[in-house]
């Protein structure tokens, strides 16, 4: 393992393989699928059992499964475990109503011997390593992970990420990365601490590598529309400096590449592109140009891939 290991964070509708080769081939230490539902999986549901599907290219890879049932959890960890991933993680902390309303994700803070069930459930039913990720609690008065982190421990998993935020914060306000450091300090903690929450630039995850001690760092929305952060951050944890600006013109052949590599991977052109706009949309490639607004909601509204590209070529050569 590097002595900085960064992760790909698992993120639905994003992590697939296309983005997830993408971030390996920069430098992702680990990726993650999207969450994948454990009943679904169960059922045998077309849509969810293709999210099982990796490959060699991108090892070490883990597929995260969630649910709410104990016993389904144990079934799809085993159905999981055939496609032989390298690690099988538990989603602990999605927040979402149709996920933590009904009692899986994040909805298990509320119901701490549920999560301990579920992940003994897991980790006794397969013998791929279990990790799980969480999130500090439910709410501000209920910041339980320093003990959750020491029972999770308990019931056998390998390691834990905490994403510094309580279920109530949703995705607002700052990733308090403290608790993530107490955590990582306990004395009775020995499985690696993967921290996760607000890393955009190399600078920060520096910061919270020195500060809070943590074992790895999980990036997420940082990647949107930027594969190659990974690098950058890289770079500056191994040579303390910064890399160099890359060119537009470079950036936007990685961008098209994705394009191109998630019409592949959905199998439909239109469908490939509105899977990419959120890329579009987030990547810093687009950021700050001056006078930019109207090209902007024209590359968000193309929807043939021959209208993205040649937007994109028009912005290289204007803003280039
Ligand atoms: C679009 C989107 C989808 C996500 N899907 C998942 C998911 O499937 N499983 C999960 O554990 N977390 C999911 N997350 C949470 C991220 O993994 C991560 O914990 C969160 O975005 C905080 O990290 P960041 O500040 O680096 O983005 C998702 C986040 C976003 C923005």
């Amino acid at each position: 393992m590097p002595a900085y290991p960064l992760y790909l964070a698992p993120m639905e509708d994003v992590t697939d393989p296309a983005f997830r080769l993408l971030c390996k081939r920069f430098g992702a230490d680990r990726v993650y699928t999207e969450f994948v539902n454990a009943d679904a999986l169960v059922r045998d549901v077309a849509s969810t059992t293709r999210k099982l599907r990796i490959s060699d290219e991108e090892r070490p890879v883990a597929i995260q499964i969630y649910g709410k049932d104990p016993v389904s959890m144990a079934e799809a960890a085993r159905i999981v475990e055939q496609s032989k991933p390298d690690f099988i993680d538990i989603n602990f902390g999605c927040p979402v109503k149709k996920v933590a309303g009904k009692g899986a994700g994040a909805g298990l803070l509320r119901d701490v011997p549920k999560m301990l069930e579920i992940t003994k459930a897991v980790v006794d039913a397969v013998h791929t390593p279990v990790t799980a990720k969480t999130r500090l609690g439910w709410n501000d008065e209920q910041k339980i992970i320093v003990e959750l982190a020491e029972s999770l421990q308990d019931c056998g998993i390998r390691e834990l990420a905490i994403h510094g935020r309580t279920r109530a914060q949703m995705y607002t306000g700052d990733a308090d990365w403290t608790l993530i450091g107490e955590v990582k300090n306990n004395p009775r903690m020995h499985i690696p601490i993967i921290g996760n929450g607000d890393i955009t630039s190399p600078e920060r995850a520096k910061e919270c590598f020195d500060r809070y001690g943590v074992d790895a760092i999980m990036v997420g929305r940082a990647t949107f529309g930027c594969p190659w952060i990974f690098e950058d951050i890289k770079y500056y944890l191994t040579t303390g400096a910064l890399l160099s600006p890359r060119p537009m013109s470079w950036c936007v052949d990685i961008l098209k590449e994705h394009v191109n590599r998630s019409i592949e991977w959905i199998g439909d052109e239109h469908k490939g592109i509105i899977h990419s706009r959120r890329h579009f949309a987030n990547s810093p490639v687009f950021k700050g140009l001056y006078d930019f607004k109207q090209t902007r909601i024209a590359l968000l509204r193309a929807d043939t891939k021959e209208d993205v590209f040649s937007i994109m070529d028009e912005i290289v050569r204007k803003w280039g």
